[in-house]
């Protein structure tokens, strides 16, 4: 694997950044019969400079697979960065985190008014679903691209994990329950990433499966990364505001077993995730140094 700098894959990752959001300007433009507040209100939370990292993993996985991004994965790129803004917008919630900061700016609920907040999260996870269903042409990929979105955002995953962060709050699990509150809230979204990109590329079973595999670990050694930066970083850094966890009594790593075995089990995770694509030649460097970037992260 020939070696990227944590600048590299910044560049990297900003380059699919920009045919995501082209992608996002192109459906929600095309889509009039929004109303404009509420519009305007999706707009600003989706448009605000997230790092896109759920969607260049479909973009790379369907890359991996069939050596080229199509249309169908710009599709499926754009639909899991709406339901992820979603889960922001109402992660950040008062009811919920009670966030002030995302993504270097107020949250959606203090921009503009809970309800509008509420609505404008429901309104991106439904389009998500709209988008799939209208954009994708083949009506077999529609099915199995819903079915994965639904299935790694909804009950049996991110809201599952979702719940059980809110209430591990101020108590002290075991480290197997709060493994399991990561992977369900943060690692099926990169699990579902990985999948929806390597079907998007007509990927066989055991490439689907390898890639799954791949997303899980990334993603559940990115929630790590993040309890570590909210310890670690600065407000600026993040574009959240940084210290909110310990305040919260939130569950997590840093907290239940310190900082330096935090690290260790996320950069073992960015090492596991990187042996399950011995199926792929170097077409795959970019997933191995991405696996590498994330737990490395600073923002
Ligand atoms: C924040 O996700 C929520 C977590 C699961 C840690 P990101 O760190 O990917 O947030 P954006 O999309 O870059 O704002
Ligand atoms: C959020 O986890 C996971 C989601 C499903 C949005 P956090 O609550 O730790 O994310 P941040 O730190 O607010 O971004
Ligand atoms: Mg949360
Ligand atoms: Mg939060
Ligand atoms: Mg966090």
């Amino acid at each position: 694997m020939t070696e990227t700098k944590n600048s590299d894959m910044g560049a990297l990752l900003r380059d699919k950044a920009q045919l995501v959001d082209s992608m996002l300007k192109t459906l929600l433009t095309e889509q009039t019969k929004i109303d404009p507040s509420l519009k305007q209100a999706m707009s600003y939370s989706l448009f605000a400079p997230g790092k896109r990292i759920r969607s260049a993993l479909v973009l790379w996985c369907c890359e991996v697979v069939s050596s080229s991004i199509n249309r169908n994965a710009e599709i499926a790129a754009a639909a899991i960065e709406m339901v992820h803004t979603y889960s922001l917008i109402h992660d950040d919630l008062p009811a919920m985190d009670d966030d002030d900061f995302r993504r270097g700016q107020p949250t959606c609920h203090k921009a503009f008014d809970e309800a509008t907040a509420i609505l404008a999260g429901d309104g991106l996870l439904t389009f998500a679903f709209k988008a799939l269903s209208t954009h994708v042409a083949e009506p077999n990929l529609v099915i199995r691209l819903i079915g994965q979105l639904a299935e790694a955002a909804g009950p049996a995953g991110m809201i599952a994990g979702q719940i059980a962060d809110l209430n591990a709050e101020r108590t002290t699990p075991s480290i197997e329950t709060l493994e399991g509150i990561h992977i369900n809230k943060t690692a099926k979204m990169f699990q579902c990433a990985s999948a929806m990109g390597a079907i998007c590329g007509g990927a066989n079973d055991r490439q689907l499966m390898c890639l799954r595999e791949y997303g899980l670990k990334i993603g559940l050694g990115y929630q790590i990364a993040d309890d570590i930066l909210d310890v670690s970083a600065s407000s600026e850094q993040l574009g959240k505001t940084a210290g909110k966890d310990s305040k919260a009594g939130k569950a997590t790593y840093p907290a239940l077993i310190g900082m330096g075995k935090s690290k260790q089990i996320a950069e073992k995770l960015a090492h596991e995730a990187v042996a399950t694509l011995g199926l792929f030649g170097e077409e795959a460097d970019p997933l191995r140094q991405l696996a590498i970037a994330l737990v490395k992260r600073t923002k």
